[in-house]
């Protein structure tokens, strides 16, 4: 099928890639020329595991990419709308790029289409978009929009979005409902995965999506409550966290009994410095504003962010209490995108904790393995990026680790100590096992386990993470 995707960032990119490795014929649709320029002479804008490789693959075969929307909208039966939904001041989606991107495809209706959402947006926005290019003159039986939303991770984008759990597919005519599920037959008939050349199935993945199809409303509110669902989990456990030191009790235990009950499951039960990223913290916002535009108060989405955010403040008072004073402490600080496998920084905790500490009189030396260039725009010459997490440690008052790569989880224990000023590891993602830590000559502060050093004991926990949270 000729398929046109319009917006090639975290999304657009991997689906527009993986839309070419299902054989249909893509066109990438964008308005920064930059962008354009740098994916045509075989750039890769974002780090994203396998997505080298599909554009190896595909450029300028199977995969195309433009800036004229309207000659790829002529040339395609599937028009995907993958551009940002940013939240406005007030906590709503911002859905300007979208209008926009109706508008503009609004005369190059030539034959039925299928326009369909796959950034995140609020319920409503499909009829939003039918008006919009009604009013711009499409003709009203050439089109049809549907709603088809993304739950692809970053870190995992390629896998995520080849071997879903399932595929939701909001259409709200059978004549729309078939182009999506000819789109999307080689994942749910499963003659992709028995392709030599299929991109490898990741261990937890379902057998074969399932094909979920929907009212465009109904498909809508799926994201919305998806991303509040998890966030919530998120939320959930680092309160269950907060329990934990107070009573000093350890989470990981906790979570192991909470997350084996077969109706709760043990993922996104990792306790941590609150979630970040691009997605989360706007699309509670923006359904807490569509929740309410309905006449209803989702008071829960207010909770969940502000354990949110109260969780990076116990993580600051955490860092306090290990190193009493502040001002001009050295510390090293491992991990700046807002999680493992990923270049983003929007919005990452890691990035707020770092711009909190050098507030506060820090020096800091970072180090992350993806991210380091968009950190430097966003923090320039306030921080100092290393190459290696041993640099970043080098000469520290203690060392901060604030994402889950896997690199950070393997780290040569004995050469860490040696580079340390002082043996102190504050770990915001339960990276470490205490006693191994203690065992190695480190005190090592964690999320909801006690803390521990050399001398065996548990470290006093200070009384400001005794006492609630404030
Ligand atoms: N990033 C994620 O993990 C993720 C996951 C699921 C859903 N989403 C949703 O997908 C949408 C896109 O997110 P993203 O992270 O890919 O955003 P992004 O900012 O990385 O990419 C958006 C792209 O759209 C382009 N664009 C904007 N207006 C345009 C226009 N009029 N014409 C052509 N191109 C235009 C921009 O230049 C940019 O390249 C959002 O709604 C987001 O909430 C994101």
């Amino acid at each position: 099928m000729h398929i046109t995707v319009v917006g090639s960032g975290y999304v657009g990119l991997v689906a527009g890639a993986c839309f070419a490795d299902l054989e249909h014929e893509v066109i990438l649709v964008d308005n920064d020329q930059k962008k354009l320029a740098d994916l045509r002479a075989g750039q890769i804008p974002i780090h994203e595991n396998f997505l080298p490789e599909l554009l190896d693959r595909h450029r300028g075969r199977r995969l195309t990419f433009s800036d004229d929307i309207q000659a790829a909208t002529q040339a395609s039966a599937a028009v995907f709308i993958a551009v940002g939904t940013p939240p406005t001041e007030q906590g709503e989606a911002d859905l300007s790029y979208v209008e926009s991107v109706a508008r503009s495809i609004s005369g190059a209706i030539n034959s039925y289409k299928v326009i369909v959402e796959k950034s995140t947006v609020p319920v409503y926005t499909s009829e939003w978009i039918r008006k919009i290019m009604l009013r711009n003159a499409a003709p009203p039986d050439a089109f049809d929009v549907a709603s088809n939303p993304e739950f692809l991770r970053e870190g995992t984008a390629v896998t995520d979005f080849l071997y879903p759990d399932r595929i939701v597919l909001g259409a709200d005519s059978e004549r729309c409902a078939s182009v999506l599920r000819e789109i999307y037959a080689p994942l749910t008939d499963g003659s992709y995965y028995r392709r030599k050349d299929a991109i490898p199935r990741p261990d937890r993945a379902a057998v074969m999506p399932t094909a979920i199809v929907t009212s465009a409303k109904s498909a809508e509110l799926i994201k919305h409550a998806s991303n509040a669902f998890l966030a919530m989990k998120i939320s959930f456990v680092n309160a269950v966290a907060s329990i934990c030191e107070s009573v000093g009790a350890n989470v990981q235990q906790v979570c192991r009994g909470i997350g084996t009950d077969s109706r709760i499951g043990p993922r996104f039960l990792n306790p941590g410095i609150g979630y970040g990223g691009s997605c989360f913290p706007k699309d509670l916002m923006a359904f807490r504003s569509v929740a309410r535009e309905c006449g209803y108060e989702f008071r829960l989405l207010d909770e969940v962010m502000r354990i949110n955010e109260d969780q990076r403040q116990r993580f600051l008072r955490k860092v306090r209490n290990a190193l009493w004073t502040l001002r001009g402490k050295r510390l090293g600080v491992l991990g700046l995108a807002f999680k493992g496998g990923t270049d983003d920084i929007r919005e990452s905790p890691a990035i707020l904790l770092v711009q909190s500490l050098v507030q506060e009189g820090c020096q800091v030396a970072a180090y992350d393995p993806a991210a380091r260039e968009r950190a430097r725009e966003m923090l320039n010459s306030s921080v100092e990026f290393t190459d290696n997490a041993y640099e970043a440690a080098t000469n520290a008052d203690a060392l901060l680790i604030l994402t889950e790569w896997d690199e950070f989880a393997n780290l040569d224990l004995d050469r860490l100590h040696k580079a340390l000023k002082y043996p102190i590891v504050i770990d915001g993602r339960n990276l470490y096992d205490p006693e191994v830590m203690a065992a190695r000559g480190f005190t090592y502060y964690s999320v909801g386990r006690a803390p521990v050093s050399p001398e065996g004991h548990a470290t006093d926990t200070a009384p400001s993470l005794r006492t609630s949270t404030s």
